[in-house]
């Protein structure tokens, strides 16, 4: 349905023939505003909403042909009719080709400037209530990918503490690399995105362990080379899993939470600075949850053993600006006053 209420400008040089139109187009129920020139019409444009300008193509100054693109590029909302003369129709069809919506000759039939209008404005409308549905659309689209992804990852969640709840010596591990890598992030000033992405990177970090041999995680002696490499398989393939549904600062982080600082962890690609910062973080929380906790093999080594042993591999296997943060902050972690009745076993490896 056609709102006439929609405000229209007439742009012309001519005072008598901006007149004639605003008289018709006023009769007929429009809001109606004036310009003569291309300064005025782009401030008009400015300052109130317009449906449609009708834009005269030959004007002292900066003429409409223009004109158009501006108008066009500035206010896409707007529809444009180019207003010309009989022989100047080729100009008038270029127009066309370059955005404007309609043409109307000179002289006027002002019936046919009656339609014109209608149906610029009829044009307009649909494409406004299609962009409407589209934006609809993508927000919808957008809303049922945030609850698919905050499903999947609850189910990874719930995945990783069901793996280490039946395991006695890994129960509870990762809500506890959580809340030391948490306490790291906060350290080194992360920013709350940053800090949301150590998160779930912590929470989910040892997923793979999914597809690791039972036997060998519980073996109580020490791993052969090749026990030892397939364990630690488990760090790609909890990427590859995670990687569908979280962004990629979590996925390398979980790719590399086993990669050490100096570049000579097992399989290791990057060094240095080049591992993600979130991946330094969680191997320092990774391997002192490890170390404080019992192993088939080993018992826990004591909290101040334990930070000597983190100190001692600062620049080797650690990043030593991540254990400077890791020292600072260790009095505050509540997880050092709660040692779990049922010690878990470390992913240190
Ligand atoms: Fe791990």
């Amino acid at each position: 349905m056609l709102d006439q209420r929609e405000t229209l400008l007439i742009v012309d040089d001519e005072a008598v023939i901006r007149k004639l139109l605003h008289l018709k187009l006023s009769r007929e129920g429009y809001q109606c505003d004036e310009a003569n020139d291309a300064e005025q019409t782009l401030n008009m444009l400015e300052t109130s909403p317009i449906a449609l300008v009708i834009l005269d193509i030959k004007m002292p100054g900066k003429s409409g042909i223009e004109l158009l693109p501006e108008i066009k590029s500035g206010f896409p909302d707007t529809a444009v009719i180019m207003a010309t003369a009989v022989n100047d129709i080729d100009v008038a069809i270029q127009c066309l080709k370059q955005g404007a919506d309609d043409y109307i000759c000179k002289p006027f039939n002002l019936e046919e400037i009656s339609l014109a209008v209608q149906r610029a404005l009829e044009k307009r409308r649909l494409q406004l209530e299609l962009r409407e549905y589209q934006q609809y659309l993508e927000e919808k689209v957008e809303e049922q990918m945030i609850e698919t992804r905050k499903l999947f990852l609850g189910a990874m969640e719930a995945l990783v503490f069901a793996l280490e709840a039946k395991d006695k010596y890994t129960g509870g591990h990762s809500r506890r690399v959580t809340e030391i890598a948490l306490a790291l992030g906060n350290e080194l000033n992360l920013s709350t995105q940053n800090m949301e992405d150590l998160r779930w990177g912590s929470l989910l970090h040892d997923v793979g362990k999914i597809a690791i041999d039972q036997l060998i995680q519980n073996k109580p002696f020490r791993l052969t080379h090749t026990e030892y490499e397939h364990i630690i398989t488990h760090a790609h393939v909890g990427a590859d899993i995670v990687r569908p549904v979280v962004n990629g600062k979590i996925v390398e982080m979980i790719e590399h939470h086993h990669d050490h600082y100096d570049g000579n962890g097992l399989h290791q690609v990057i060094a240095g600075s080049d591992i993600p910062l979130g991946a330094r973080i969680l191997a320092v929380a990774d391997a002192f949850d490890a170390m404080i906790s019992d192993r088939p093999y080993r018992s826990a080594l004591s909290i101040t053993k334990a930070i000597d042993e983190i100190k001692r591999c600062a620049g080797t296997q650690f990043d030593p600006g991540v254990v400077t943060a890791f020292l600072k902050a260790v009095g505050t972690m509540t997880t050092l006053g709660s040692k779990p009745s049922k010690p878990p076993r470390c992913s240190g490896y």
